[in-house]
């Protein structure tokens, strides 16, 4: 490491040229830098589960490398169901240890925003509805990551909370929401998580671009907080070079290849030339970028060589996967099921879909993934007959031919153009009732049935740059989950998904209802493994599971989905917030989640010298299990009924009980109530 005096040398030094050339994108992912004095560029790479594939330095063609292919792990939602510390630090770790072994210097993510609505498209890459959860988990995610030498990114800052009219928006809400809700993973990332990194979002938050905003990065983030990381924009998010010199920002990234005529390059010179920008504010930026490369050893000593697709990351992409399956349902204790069966009929599109190659910049070229029907297969053995039948299909019919840029990151091979949407529609009725009709004859066949759907990284269903239209389960897959239960009662059910869908239309007659999120390249493996009994399921709801979405309050009582404008009138009232206060009943609530045995947690107290919360819990049925046992503090009258504010994931074996410490670690607040659920 050099010292920050020398640093500032450097910074003198430069040319102007030269620190124009490091404030902004040479390449799509990569700032130039400046050979003369040893100075690196800086190469970032998406993104939040696993090393993004390589994109050409100046178009959006991909050179189809064989050697980007990566560890996909769980999405963050996914993470968040595991309430595990532990496993967020995991997650870090294997992506930062690959993101060095692939060269890169920025890993951009995690992303932390806030789920306000289960609308948004982008829900899967980030944690959940309640602030304590995501920053816990975040702050892990952040050390796992560094401890490679490569910097976290976290993203996107702020009140970045739908996809719809994401480069424009203007998000109304008032500082103490922001402070109380979207804030706090933040600060809690970058301050006790030390996170090198953070990007400026495209929205506008109460009227300024989040990534050039002089409120936020300067007063807060950089006064208030003190925080000398590295501030990048979004790709393409800075729209002016006075406004963005001024702003805490440092680097402008963008998704067009004119580098030299982004408002951070040649505009910028310009304006520090005649004297309206202070090439001081330059310097600073200059600082911050040389800071990051510091603390990332690329201007001296030894850096970390980093490593990837190894057996550990597998390993520990399969251990998340594992603890972030949530059993939602199992009247009778259908689950776990024997695995000695002679004959299994599987149905639905999501038991053999792979879905890593998609969702927009979250995408990234799985080393392998485990489908859940490989999965299960996988355990079965050769000696269980097991039938697979779609039972629905994702659209393949288009008669739009104007591609979204997003649809370029899927898999496109199965789409079929035929002349108008009208005979793209008649196309895919027939096909469904012809799938359906396929399924329904083979149910009658099995007396066990496991259902594999839910969702996917489609445009317009979890995916960056769109957000859902509802919430209903896509591709007519109610009607067909309808008429298999009347057949099969007993039918299992898993759904693999990023964010909440409807249920209401058959989860009664259900009885056993599994959530398996996107689980990374082990997810089929996990969700095998669960529905077998060799994982006892610990996973909860990071997110409220709403019957519909006016349980919702940014739809109830707040604005959503509006291109221009989008006044946070929900407040603090996000999630269970809301839903507490203003008595709905969801289908399952935040926190919820099954396991193949029971627990009891005895409510104990806190203790106000070493800000915990210590009860007994105990293992009340005849399997080993985990559970988290999550903790808290009651409100006052004008307060949310209760906010989170601990949680803790222990081991217990049947029968055994055991004391729980549950570390509240923003503190104690002396006179408050607190309590536990399991
Ligand atoms: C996304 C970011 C991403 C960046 C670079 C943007 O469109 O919002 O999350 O990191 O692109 O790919």
């Amino acid at each position: 490491m050099i010292t920050n005096e020398r640093i500032k040398e450097i910074v003198n030094e430069l040319t102007l040229d030269e620190k124009i050339s490091m404030v902004h994108g040479t390449e799509f992912f990569k700032t130039a830098g400046v050979p003369r004095l040893n100075i690196p560029p800086l190469v970032f790479s998406d993104g939040p589960m696993g090393v993004r594939l390589e994109y050409n330095p100046a178009d959006w063609d991909r050179p189809n490398l064989s050697d980007d292919y990566v560890t996909y792990l769980p999405c963050n939602s996914a993470l968040a169901s595991t309430f595990n510390r532990e496993l967020a630090f995991d997650t870090g770790s294997v992506l930062g240890e690959e993101a060095r072994g692939r060269g890169k210097d920025v890993i951009l993510g995690p992303g932390v925003n806030i789920k306000r609505s289960p609308l948004c498209g982008r829900n899967f890459e980030y944690f959940s509805e309640d602030p304590y959860l995501a920053k816990e988990l975040a702050v892990e995610y952040v050390k796992g990551v560094q401890q490679w030498d490569v910097a976290a990114c976290v993203k996107h800052f702020l009140a970045n909370n739908q996809e719809v009219g994401r480069l424009e928006v203007d998000t109304i809400v008032d500082e103490e929401v922001l402070r109380e809700i979207y804030m706090p993973a933040f600060y809690d990332a970058m301050i006790r998580g030390g996170a090198y990194s953070i990007m400026g979002s495209y929205n506008r938050i109460n009227g300024k671009f989040g990534s050039q905003h002089t409120h936020y990065l300067n007063d807060v983030v950089r006064d208030e907080w003190g925080y000398d990381g590295l501030i990048v924009s979004d790709w393409g998010a800075v729209h002016d070079s006075k406004e963005a010199a001024e702003s805490g920002l440092d680097v402008e990234m963008s998704v067009t290849p004119d580098f030299d005529d982004y408002y951070m390059a040649n505009p910028l010179k310009k304006l520090v030339e005649s004297g309206e920008v202070s090439e001081e504010l330059i310097d600073k930026k200059v600082e911050h970028c040389l800071i990051l490369m510091n603390r990332l050893n690329m201007l001296d000593g030894e850096r970390k060589p980093g490593a990837y697709n190894t057996w550990e990351h597998q390993q520990k992409a399969l251990k998340v996967a594992e603890e972030s399956i949530v059993l939602l349902k199992n009247d009778k204790a259908i689950l776990p099921l024997d695995k000695k069966i002679d004959k299994l009929l599987i149905i639905g599109e999501n038991g053999e879909r792979l879905h890593a190659l998609g969702g927009g910049s979250a995408e990234l070229k799985a080393l392998y993934e485990i489908s859940p029907l490989m999965g299960i297969k996988k355990l079965l053995g050769g000696n269980t007959e097991v039938k697979y039948v779609k039972g629905y299909s994702r659209d393949i019919y288009r008669g739009n031919l104007d591609e979204k840029w997003q649809e370029k990151s899927l898999d496109m091979s199965e789409i079929i153009h035929v002349d108008n949407d009208d005979e793209a529609e008649k196309k895919m009725s027939e096909l469904r009732v012809s799938l359906r009709k396929e399924a329904l004859e083979a149910a009658k066949e099995y007396d066990h049935i496991i259902y594999v759907g839910g969702s996917d990284h489609v445009p317009g269903h979890d995916s960056e740059g769109d957000d859902r239209k509802d919430i209903n389960l896509p591709y007519e897959q109610d009607i067909l989950i309808k008429e298999l239960l009347k057949i099969r009662p007993d039918m299992v059910i898993v759904l693999t998904a990023g964010s909440v869908l409807k249920m209401s239309e058959w989860i009664d007659d259900a009885h056993a209802v599994l959530w398996g999120w996107y689980g990374g390249m082990e997810g089929g493996t996990a969700i095998a493994e669960v529905l077998f009994g060799d994982v006892n399921p610990s996973g909860r709801l990071p997110e409220t599971f709403y019957k519909d979405l006016s349980q919702c309050s940014a739809h109830a009582i707040g604005e959503y989905g509006s291109r221009d404008r989008v006044e946070y009138k929900d407040g603090i009232y996000v999630g269970y917030r809301y839903v507490d206060k203003f008595g709905e009943t969801p289908q399952f609530p935040f926190g919820y989640g099954l396991s193949y045995t029971t627990f009891e947690c005895e409510q104990g107290s806190v203790d106000l010298e070493s800000d915990a919360y210590n009860c007994s819990v105990k293992n009340t049925g005849s399997r080993e299990g985990k559970v988290s046992v999550l903790v808290y503090m009651k409100g006052k009258q004008d307060e949310p009924e209760k906010v989170l504010v601990g949680f803790e994931k222990v081991t217990l074996a049947p029968g055994e009980k055991k004391l729980v410490r549950v570390d509240i670690t923003d503190g104690v607040i002396d006179g408050r109530e607190y309590f536990a659920v399991v």
